[in-house]
């Protein structure tokens, strides 16, 4: 049934393989038992806040309670618009398009993850290229940013392909060293609209006004 009070809820991507989409909560645990089976091998640590790096029980709680909090938090100067990832029916991780006061700069930032099983089969690609879509097509963004540690070869990979531009760099402490990350830059400009075959968008006509779009 469609919500009527938060039409974001409503708002489904569909890419030649994959669908993106709000989880209901039943959705939501079975994304968060992906996230439980493993983001990435062991050692590594892709994010700031080290959540992949939690016990399974621990890390898949997280997934579900950023979930929450995110969509509890919805503003219309503040949003973050979180997707399960399904393929064939089957979640295999999930993808972030989150912006501040977007109504005036237009841009957003992204973010994603995929149970490690899933990794380096174009999924991140196919998922990021409908986030962008949403964003540049829909909502009527003019750019696009993201961080990604320098040593993150997948995330990196993604952007590379998508022509995200460097723009400048980020230190931050994680674990009590020094963390750089590269902060990407794509624009409209640089942007080739996704054709109907590549991304379908529904329920965005009457969710528009929440993004501040
Ligand atoms: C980042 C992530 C979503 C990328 O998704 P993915 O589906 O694995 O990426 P893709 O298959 O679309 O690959 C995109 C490009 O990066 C390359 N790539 C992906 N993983 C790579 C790796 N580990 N080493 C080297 N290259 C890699 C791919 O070869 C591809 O380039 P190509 O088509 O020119 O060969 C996924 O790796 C992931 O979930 N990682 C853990 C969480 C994370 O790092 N999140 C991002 C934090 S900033």
């Amino acid at each position: 049934m469609p919500n009527d009070y938060w039409p974001p809820a409503n708002v489904e991507l569909a890419t030649r393989r994959l669908l993106l989409r709000v989880p209901k909560d039943d959705e939501l645990s079975a994304v968060a038992g992906v996230a439980a089976r493993g983001v990435h091998k062991p050692g590594e640590q892709p994010f700031l806040t080290p959540w992949t790096n939690l016990p399974p029980q621990e890390r898949a709680l997280h997934v579900m309670q950023q979930h929450w909090s995110r969509r509890g938090a919805w503003h219309v100067d503040n949003w973050a618009l979180e997707l399960g990832v399904f393929l064939a029916d089957r979640p295999v991780g999930m993808v972030v398009l989150k912006a501040r006061n977007f109504s005036v700069l237009r841009e957003v930032k992204t973010e994603s993850w995929l149970g490690r099983e899933f990794h380096r089969q174009g999924i991140g690609t196919e998922s990021r290229t409908a986030l962008l879509g949403l964003a540049f097509d829909q909502l009527g963004a003019v750019s696009a940013v993201t961080e990604v540690f320098q040593d993150n070869p997948g995330s990196q990979g993604v952007s590379r392909k998508l022509g995200y531009r460097h723009d400048g760099i980020s230190r931050d402490v994680l674990a009590g060293r020094v963390a750089t990350s590269d902060r990407l830059r794509l624009n409209v400009q640089d942007w080739v609209p996704t054709g109907p075959a590549d991304l379908a968008v529904s329920g965005i006509d009457d969710a528009r006004h929440f993004f501040g779009a």
